[in-house]
């Protein structure tokens, strides 16, 4: 059982407050009653309309968008008793990470019980692109830079064009902070292209999935998807390759 302004707002009809706004003005309708009373509940059996508009509900499906903190595991249950991605999120349903981030790594992550949507942003043909700042030990040239977006090889294997671009160079610290966008998820896969052109990756974070980013979600919290977050995913497959 959710709220109802909660319902509303997932299903990207209109924001949290307007949608308390419109209950509050008789405008919302649950199995053909309208509630006025802000406290109600409903589940996915419902029928609830909004200025005589059907809204759609995502069933039992949840989708969550974490900023990973460092010092997390990216598992649902670790042996070590270590803290997970899950334990950060308070719902009472069984989640699971879609793709992994190092323990060390922070940044967007995201967690549902939909196996479908998580095959669907795994699997390589539907080249979801992923873009990562990454703090490396030394100063970086443009022709390395090129290597990156022509790819490198990994265990034998070369990996898909990426692109790759310096956003700052610092000689007195002797680091570079590089944005790499690519499409594959392989383990340790940035970490990796890095090593293969000979510099160590001092700090790792993903900026976005597609086109998720982490704005309004500071570090160590999460938000909902919205159904037409969900729905834009599914269509998202880039074939650039
Ligand atoms: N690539 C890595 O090397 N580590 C991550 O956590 C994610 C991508």
């Amino acid at each position: 059982m959710e709220r109802l302004q909660k319902v509303i707002a997932l299903s990207g009809y209109c924001s949290r407050r307007k949608a308390e706004e419109l209950i509050s003005l008789g405008k919302v309708k649950v199995n053909g009653k309208i509630v006025i009373e802000m406290g109600t509940k409903v589940d996915s059996m419902d029928y609830i309309e909004v200025e005589g508009h059907p809204i759609e509900q995502m069933e039992d499906k949840v989708y969550y968008l974490l900023n990973k903190p460092r010092g997390v595991v990216t598992t649902a249950k670790d042996e070590k008793g270590r803290k997970t991605v899950v334990d950060l999120v308070k719902t009472s349903k069984r989640i699971y990470p879609v793709g992994r981030l190092d323990y060390d790594t922070t940044g967007l992550i995201i967690l549902t019980n939909d196996g479908e949507l998580t095959n669907f942003l795994t699997h390589p043909k539907n080249n979801i692109e992923k873009v990562y700042v990454a703090k490396i030990k030394g100063l970086i040239t443009k022709d390395e830079i090129r290597r990156l977006c022509n790819g490198v090889y990994i265990d034998g294997k070369k990996t898909s064009k990426a692109k790759a671009k310096i956003l700052k160079i610092d000689k007195k610290t002797n680091s570079s902070v590089v944005e790499l966008i690519i499409h594959e998820g392989k383990n340790h896969q940035v970490k990796n292209m890095f090593k293969a052109i000979g510099y160590d990756v001092l700090k790792l974070k993903r900026e976005s999935i597609a086109f998720l980013t982490l704005d309004g979600v500071p570090s160590g919290e999460y938000r909902q998807l919205s159904i037409k977050e969900v729905k834009k995913l599914y269509g998202e497959k880039n074939n650039q390759e």
